[in-house]
């Protein structure tokens, strides 16, 4: 079993074999066996010997390399990119991203409409993904993680479109009510320029919620989902989270 040791973790040799190659635990003991297996230039046959990811492992003078550690990335999303692998007619955002990446292993925690601009989270952690988009995931309003649109409106926002929101409405199709937004006013003279803070991660949730109020999303930017903001990051561009930004979730 992986065990952990300080900051680095130990495998089985045979089962890093199998991590790194994917290869059954039975065909990792049998290249052990066969003398295959060098551990920083040392032949060794013992199974249950430990290494870490920072080890030297070749299997026929091969060197294999195998790391648990995940990744995350935070992009600026333009117009025009769509939120999934596949491109029907658009561009995938994941074509912003460097080749090296290993793009087909990452998915993306929250997606933005294609006409949608602003953040987006990536990462191959489905747990943590999971943790940030999640609706209610513990009952509990104010834990959720808070996802903040800059909004351009097709008409002024009354102060009853306000009181609304900041109650919960209700969306064509869905059961419960919205739970209560933050809604900001934005310098602007015609009153058509908002702030909105949501907790919930539902289906065009942001469009819907002003539909539900009488009005209509003209632009719609995401800066800000937690404790993160996209602070400098020009548009297109990307950079990964640091340890601490990821562990703020
Ligand atoms: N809500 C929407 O309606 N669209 C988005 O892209 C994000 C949130």
């Amino acid at each position: 079993m992986k065990e952990k040791s300080g900051v680095e973790t130990q495998y089985r040799l045979d089962q890093y074999l199998q991590l790194a190659l994917g290869i059954s635990r039975k065909e990792a003991g049998k290249a052990i066996r066969n003398r295959w297996v060098n551990v920083n230039d040392v032949l060794v046959t013992q199974r249950d010997f430990k290494v870490t990811e920072q080890d030297k492992i070749e299997v026929d003078d091969e060197v294999i390399t195998y790391s648990s550690k995940k990744r995350y990335f935070m992009l600026h999303k333009p117009k025009g990119y769509v939120s999934s692998h596949r491109h029907d007619g658009h561009i995938s955002l994941f074509r912003l991203l460097d080749e090296n990446e290993d793009v087909e292993t990452l998915h993306i925690a929250g997606r933005l409409d294609a006409d949608t601009t602003g953040m987006v989270l990536i990462t191959d952690d489905g747990q943590w993904s999971h943790r940030i988009m999640r609706p209610g995931h513990n009952n509990d309003e104010e834990s959720d993680v808070a996802k903040t649109y800059e909004i351009k409106l097709a008409r002024p926002m009354t102060d009853e479109m306000i009181s609304q929101l900041e109650a919960g409405v209700e969306l064509r199709g869905d059961e419960l009510l919205t739970k209560p937004a933050i809604v900001e006013r934005l310098e602007d003279h015609s009153e058509k320029m908002i702030r909105l803070t949501i907790t919930e991660g539902r289906y065009h949730q942001v469009k819907r919620m002003l539909a539900a109020v009488g009005n209509h999303v003209e632009d719609l930017h995401r800066m800000q989902i937690g404790h993160l903001t996209l602070d400098g990051l020009a548009e297109g561009e990307y950079r990964a989270l640091t340890d601490e930004e990821v562990e703020g979730f």
